[in-house]
């Protein structure tokens, strides 16, 4: 009897409800041939239900979710709702409720990508973001709206079970790749948080056979650009972790190829995989979307739901229709979202026919 698996999906905001659908014919297609099977349960949660209901999503959302495998997500974001609003109503409450403290995010230049930095032919980094604490916390406040004095205040949190396990989870990813991690720091104008930072990250690396290198912020931001091949795995605090994975995916190719697993890793509650990139309000509903970053986030997920093989033949059917010279117009091509996707799915068939068992 075949596997099943339940997945929560959330399309969401602006081009999510492009991508989402290419995402899932991708997944359909691998399940069938690697003998498993998926029920999608799919949510009307984001910007349209906030206007008409004045909430994101459910008040018992998370309790919904935590019955299932996993939950896939689009984009959440929208022009006429401020974006605290709308991020800090789902997306952010998942993370934390279902404790995803690593975000894990891999950026490489696919075949068939160039990258728009002249010279860069060699990109390939895993970006090990912390994701429930951090520069993105709730404590603070603003006071005197609008007058002279008006003032703003936002706590970071770091804790050092947060710090300790985001970056043993990276010493393990470096362990497995070419063990070099860069941690990324701000300890010389950030004087309390980022030295403790440090601290922590130096006692988590100093067990395992990895080399440790701590790299101001922005030195680190400028070396993803002039040598991004003397990176490899990162592990950065939320905010860093947040910026500097737009900018190796940017210098990658673009944005919308990058995906991202939110992950519980001690596996007691779901995981979310997501595309990097958000709604892209400029190109929504033109069908130009690139759907790679959400059929690679629907990778992470197979392969977390217990299914390698079959995470491996997706990846390799999109490498596969890239390098055979379909591009979204992103990656300066001209093929649309479907044109694009269809392209995949004939490469899936070439893929799986030999790698099925
Ligand atoms: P964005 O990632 O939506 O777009 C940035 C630029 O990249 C735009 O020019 C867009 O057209 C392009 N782009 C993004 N994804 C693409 C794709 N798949 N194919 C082709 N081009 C793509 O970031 P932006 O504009 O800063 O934010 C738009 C909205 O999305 C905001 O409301 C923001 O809060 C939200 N957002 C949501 C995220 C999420 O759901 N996880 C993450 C980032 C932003
Ligand atoms: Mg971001």
């Amino acid at each position: 009897m075949s596997t099943t698996y339940v997945v929560d999906v959330i399309a969401g905001d602006g081009i999510g409800q492009v991508v989402m659908p290419a995402g899932i014919a991708c997944v359909e297609a691998i399940a069938l041939a690697f003998d498993f099977t998926l029920t999608w349960r799919h949510r009307d949660w984001g910007s349209e239900r906030y206007r008409r209901t004045g909430r994101m999503m459910p008040v018992d959302g998370i309790e919904q979710l935590a019955s299932g495998d996993a939950t896939l997500l689009g984009a959440v974001g929208a022009a006429d709702i401020p974006d605290d609003v709308t991020l800090w109503g789902l997306l952010i409450p998942i993370r934390r409720e279902f404790d995803q403290y690593v975000n894990l995010r891999p950026i490489r230049i696919l075949p068939g990508v160039t990258s728009p930095l002249a010279g860069i032919t060699d990109v390939d980094i895993v970006v090990v973001r912390e994701n429930v604490e951090g520069e993105y916390s709730e404590i603070g406040g603003r006071m005197f709206r609008g007058q002279p004095v008006e003032i703003a205040i936002q706590e970071a949190v770091f804790t050092r079970r947060g710090i300790q396990r985001v970056a043993e989870f990276a010493v393990d990813q470096a362990a497995g790749r070419r063990r070099h991690l860069v941690s990324a720091t701000k300890s010389n104008g950030i004087i309390h948080t980022m030295p403790f930072w440090d601290h922590v990250v130096r006692e988590a690396a100093a067990g395992g056979a990895i080399e440790l290198e701590s790299v101001l912020i922005d030195a680190l931001a400028a070396r993803l650009v002039l040598k991004p091949h003397s990176v490899d795995v990162i592990v950065a605090s939320n905010l860093f972790g947040d910026v500097l994975s737009d900018l190796a995916a940017a210098v990658a190719g673009s944005i919308g190829i990058a995906p991202s697993a939110n992950l519980n890793p001690p596996r007691k509650h779901p995981s979310m995989f997501e595309p990097v990139h958000g709604s892209a309000p400029d190109i929504a509903g033109q069908g130009i979307a690139n759907p790679v970053g959400q059929m690679w986030a629907a990778a992470m997920m197979l392969d977390h739901l217990g299914e390698p093989a079959a995470a491996k033949a997706l990846v390799d059917s999109f490498e596969s229709a890239l390098a055979s010279g379909v591009r979204t117009r992103d990656l300066g091509g001209t093929a649309g979202t479907e044109q694009f996707t269809a392209a995949v799915l004939n490469h899936m068939n070439l893929v799986t026919t030999s790698q099925a068992g």
